[in-house]
């Protein structure tokens, strides 16, 4: 295992998924972990990099005792500086200037000379004027007197430190980022080579292991509720909780009457028949529609509704089952709350105060009750959206469901664009079904990021067999992202949009058309609200 300290960058959790990638196991801690608590000796150490001055008076300090191990050690951007700090507090000067984007590195190579050879291993495979990249305020003055270059640019004369006679390496880059495509080789060369970790780690492992601590954490009799969407994370995360602690996990999906055209019915069987999750099914259309009624103007006040609905539904239920598993069985209170956040949901990076002191948590699937008492339980908040997937298929999930496209909680309700009524879900909801249909007949679906169809609340005239007709039109939307940050509209072949078209003015009742979005994201949202 490779322990990982954890100053605070926004990098810091790409360190240990690219160890990840390289089949090591890592443990992330703050980088205030005390060495003694451990439990366990690592066989290498990463100092990741943070956002403060080694100077600065509150500066985070990692625990001296990490230098006591006697394993090698690598400390990047500021993990460099507080390597540097420890062994020598003078040398440490702030950079004339930031240096932020792409620089080009040269290697100091040192033979079996002065530092015993070990030093050329951390660049080994580099050549030189490798790109990598750069975000840093501070950078070395001098060389603590143990260290020597391993590595420069032009800008930073000590881009890469190593230690004369122990394995320590500090490096002003980030090679965790993919700006630096070499990145991943110096962390095989420090984690695989110099460390001599083991290679063994699989999406396996990580199952068995994360059955394991989630057995521990709930103990014996210990229940935990959790909602479910039919999307890929809640799905994923209650497959394992199913895995984990079987019917003691009790999942709940809302149908709030703007899923999908028989979303409910295809999440039900998919969840219960296939995965074998202990699932309750609430059909609360009738009271969502009922509140839905009459707003036309204001998106936010929809997504209001729609998510306090679904906590007090949601509560309710959770009344409801803790007092039938109370008395059906030996079981214990439900204490424990599922929600299936990803690592990029996990919105500020973790600070040095600890995991849980500035981390924000996604609310997807409806929203965190928070005067539930209930204590969070988040299996997936180490990984990112592709090893979910890999974790998915792993999981005996479905294809299908594995790369559905991401829904939002307010569900169509926000893809109907004036008042949300039952004949309006309908529209929009049998032009989405023919969308999609036929985004997957195409072999498109995977490409595509997020596809929908939007009813827009205008009418337009048309004419269908001879006779004219004043009806509304559907507003296709498809777009390519890789964050949901920014994104492009699809280029459809216009064959294909003529064929979506055709079907939908045919097979919709009250649609005489159908427009394409061609609005990238900004100046768009990806939702039309
Ligand atoms: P926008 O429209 O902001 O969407 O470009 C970015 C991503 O977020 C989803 N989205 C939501 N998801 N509740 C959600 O759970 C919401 O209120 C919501 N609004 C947007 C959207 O589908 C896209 O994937």
């Amino acid at each position: 295992t490779i322990l990982v300290l954890d100053f605070g960058s926004q990098y810091s959790h790409l360190i240990t998924r690219r160890l990840r990638e390289l089949n090591v196991y890592s443990e992330m801690l703050p980088c205030t972990q005390k060495i003694a608590d451990l439990g366990w000796t690592p066989k290498g150490v990463i100092l990741s990099g943070g956002p403060y001055s080694v100077y600065w008076d509150d500066a985070p300090h990692v625990d001296p005792a990490v230098f006591e191990l006697n394993v090698p050690i690598l400390g990047i951007c500021y993990g460099l500086q507080e390597m540097a700090w420890t062994f020598d507090n003078k040398n440490v000067l702030a950079g004339e200037k930031r240096e932020y984007g792409h620089a080009y590195l040269k290697v100091e190579r040192h033979g079996d000379g002065e530092a015993g050879g070990h030093v050329d291993k951390l660049f080994a495979d580099w050549e030189d004027n490798t790109e990598v990249w750069m975000s840093h305020g501070d950078k070395l003055g001098h060389l603590p007197e143990e260290f020597i270059t391993i590595a420069t640019t032009s800008n930073a004369p000590f881009a890469g430190i190593g230690h004369k006679s122990k394995k320590y390496y500090g490096i002003q880059f980030h090679p965790e980022v993919t700006h630096t495509p070499k990145g991943k080789v110096l962390l095989k060369n420090f984690a695989v080579d110099i460390c001599e970790a083991q290679t063994n780690w699989t999406m396996s492992k990580f199952v068995d292991q994360e059955i394991e601590r989630i057995r521990k954490l709930v103990g014996p009799k210990g229940q935990v509720i959790g909602a479910v969407s039919g999307g890929v994370d809640s799905t994923v995360a209650a497959k394992l909780m199913k895995e984990a602690i079987g019917d003691r996990f009790h999942a709940v999906l809302v149908d709030n009457g703007v899923l999908r055209l028989n979303e409910a019915k295809i999440v039900k069987e998919t969840l219960t028949a296939g995965l074998g999750i202990n699932l309750t099914v609430i059909d609360a259309s009738e009271r969502f529609l009922g509140r839905l009624a009459g707003v036309k103007d204001d998106p936010e006040k929809k997504r209001k509704i729609i998510g306090n609905t679904f906590i007090e539904i949601f509560q309710e239920e959770a009344k409801k089952i803790a007092a039938e598993a109370h008395e059906t069985s030996e079981a214990g209170e439900i204490e424990w709350l599922l929600q299936g956040t990803l690592y990029p949901d996990v919105i500020e990076s973790i600070s040095f105060k600890g995991p849980s002191a500035t981390i924000k948590t996604h609310h997807n699937v409806g929203g965190l009750p928070k005067d539930m008492n209930l204590k969070l339980i988040e299996p997936l908040r180490e990984l990112f959206k592709d090893e979910v997937r890999e974790l998915g298929m792993n999981l005996g999930i479905p294809e299908d469901l594995v790369w559905r496209h991401p829904f939002p909680g307010p569900g169509i309700a926000i893809r109907i664009l004036g008042e949300v009524t039952p004949e309006q879900v309908r529209i929009a909801r049998e032009a989405d079904n023919i969308f999609i249909e036929e985004i997957k007949a195409a072999g498109l679906y995977r490409n595509i990021s997020q596809a929908f169809a939007a009813l827009l609340p205008v009418k337009a005239v048309g004419v269908m067999g001879d006779k004219r007709v004043h009806d509304q039109v559907i507003a296709l939307r498809a777009v390519e992202t890789t964050d949901f940050m920014t994104a492009d509209w699809y280029p459809f072949d216009g064959a294909f949009l003529k064929k979506v078209s055709r079907r939908i003015v045919n097979e919709v009742n009250g649609v005489c058309r159908v427009v394409y979005d061609i609005t990238s994201k900004p100046p768009g949202t990806i939702e039309m609200e």
